[in-house]
């Protein structure tokens, strides 16, 4: 038998003739292999320090805003405004049929559903005290409607003794509640600006003959969500109040948008 071993040993491969040894390299490999990844692991760790992914778009408009059912359909487009003083616009200007169309073209594309389950992210409790759409959900509108709606309504009582907005719902209230309409509207978009809170700077342009040897450049650049695909968005999920709520008559003092 020892001879016969000892005969094996000399013609085998001399890496696999030590049991011991051999295991002793296999665990080596294994120190080293964890070595390796321990590496790589950090230098990935180090590499999401110094170039922190950056957020998406989705991801910033998520962290910044309450919830809402269009997060997936806003996209964003650099804009430098054009807003010069004397700069025409299809919105500026004593009112005309045109004009008063392209105004509630922006914001007259009514109401939408939204699902009960995301009243607690809107911050606001099921007391089953509101107003239920016919998609099941719940009744809703868009604030960036309700802000258009404000602001065009403003607008409009500044030219009220010079157009006749008889046959317009808003001005078919009695005097006293139409200002306190447009009051409620002023406040309503003293809060959206202050909340959003622009704090893009606006530089001033030499020009020896105006006031005070300078005017001010409005035209400022910036990231704006793309109206239309909101717009889009709402007109092809309308929803309207569903029936049998004791609703239906509205005296016409909502804010409802899709008036
Ligand atoms: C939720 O709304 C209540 C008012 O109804 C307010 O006091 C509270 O601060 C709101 N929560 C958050 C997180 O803003």
């Amino acid at each position: 038998m020892a001879v016969k071993d000892s005969e094996l040993e000399s013609f085998l491969p001399s890496q696999i003739s030590s049991p011991v040894s051999r295991r002793k390299r296999i665990l080596h490999k294994f120190a080293l292999l964890g070595w390796i990844l321990n590496i790589i692991q950090f230098a990935i760790i180090c590499y999401g320090w110094i170039y922190p992914r950056k957020p998406t778009d989705l991801e910033c408009t998520r962290q910044l805003n309450a919830w809402s059912p269009v997060f997936d359909v806003v996209e964003y487009e650099d804009v430098q405004f054009s807003n010069a003083f004397f700069q025409p616009s299809p919105y500026k200007g004593p009112p005309t049929p045109e004009l008063e169309k392209a105004w509630s073209d922006l914001w007259k594309i009514g109401t939408i559903d939204v699902p009960y389950e995301l009243l607690p992210a809107l911050n606001k409790s099921d007391d089953g005290n509101w107003l239920r759409s016919d998609k099941g959900g719940i009744l809703a509108g868009l604030e960036v409607f309700h802000s258009m709606h404000c602001l065009d309504m403003v607008r409009q009582y500044t030219y009220k003794d010079e157009y006749d907005y008889s046959d317009n719902p808003t001005f078919q209230d009695d005097a006293d509640f139409l200002r306190s309409h447009v009051d409620h509207c002023i406040e309503a978009l003293r809060i959206r600006l202050m909340c959003y809170s622009d704090i893009t700077p606006f530089l001033h342009r030499i020009e020896p003959g105006a006031e005070l040897g300078a005017t001010p450049d409005f035209d400022t650049q910036h990231k704006c969500k793309k109206y239309d695909k909101i717009q889009e968005w709402q007109r092809n999920n309308h929803a309207r109040a569903a029936k049998g709520q004791g609703a239906e008559a509205g005296h016409g003092h909502s804010h409802n948008p899709s008036r």
